[in-house]
């Protein structure tokens, strides 16, 4: 008799819908423009030894676009097709030649391969096990070449506190009405994100949840991979991570001893 065979449980980040509508809201053409911007902030913080970048969870490609433009030899890395084709379209309008690879970002690693390494624009904390957290840190720290860097932007547990909203509600440029609904859980751990997206007589609703780090806590779990002389910062200028911060952006080195 076969085994019964029983697929893996699909978690929210495996909707691929849930990418296709939310493009026009996350992935904005301002958005991109602002990418650019982003990248000189990120290279003048990091200062990348060598000319080798892995954007993880690259989506479209903003950041991974705009350092091929700059000269990097870049790998792309996302697990949703959708967002890969059109990172592909776009980087081809851009002229630059980019690798894009369609993975999980728990299972791709490339050891000492990358000078920087990145996770940009709240790439991180996507999963209920906080082990497949560590894995993806062990993952980025071994993808590293020795006195590479990496450079982790997601929003903070103590900036999420200090603005917490459980409700809003904006119109969008295209007329889209969205709704969002937030719970934090798991004693300040997660947070629970209700999307409701009102187009004319439509509504989408998309419900997604996040692993939220304070400060300190990322700064550990990069520290526990192997990570040195962790750094952050408050914004892509270099503000401290203090009352007025409005990112947690983490810097970790790969020491090449
Ligand atoms: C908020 S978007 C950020 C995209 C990009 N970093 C940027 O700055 O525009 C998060 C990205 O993570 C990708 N993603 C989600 N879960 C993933 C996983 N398990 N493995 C790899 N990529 C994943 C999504 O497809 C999406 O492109």
């Amino acid at each position: 008799m076969n085994p019964i065979k029983t697929s893996p449980k699909k978690e929210w980040f495996d909707d691929d819908s849930f990418w296709q509508e939310v493009y026009p809201l996350m992935f904005s053409d301002t958005r991109f423009a602002e990418a650019e911007e982003q990248v000189d902030k990120i290279l003048a913080l990091t200062q990348p030894a060598g000319m080798s970048a892995l954007d993880l969870c690259c989506g479209p490609g903003r950041c991974a676009i705009a350092l091929a433009k700059r000269g990097f030899s870049v790998t792309g890395v996302d697990r949703t097709k959708y967002l890969l084709d059109n990172a592909r379209e776009k980087s081809e309008s851009a002229q630059v030649q980019i690798s894009w690879v369609e993975q999980d970002m728990r299972d791709f690693v490339r050891p000492g391969e990358f000078a920087l390494v990145l996770s940009m624009f709240t790439s991180f904390g996507y999963f209920e096990n906080q082990q497949d957290d560590v894995t993806v840190l062990e993952n980025m720290f071994a993808s590293l070449e020795p006195g590479g860097v990496c450079l982790i932007d997601v929003l903070g547990k103590e900036v999420l506190a200090r603005n917490f909203q459980p409700t809003s509600s904006d119109r969008l440029q295209d007329g889209t009405i969205l709704v969002e609904r937030r719970e934090v859980f798991d004693e300040w751990t997660r947070i629970r994100n209700e999307w409701l997206l009102i187009r004319q007589d439509t509504v989408k609703c998309f419900t997604f949840h996040l692993t939220i780090y304070s400060g300190q806590e990322l700064r550990d779990r990069m520290e526990q991979v192997g990570f040195k002389g962790v750094t952050l910062y408050g914004n892509l200028d270099g503000d401290e991570y203090g009352p007025n911060a409005q990112r947690l952006i983490a810097i970790g080195r790969k020491h090449d001893d």
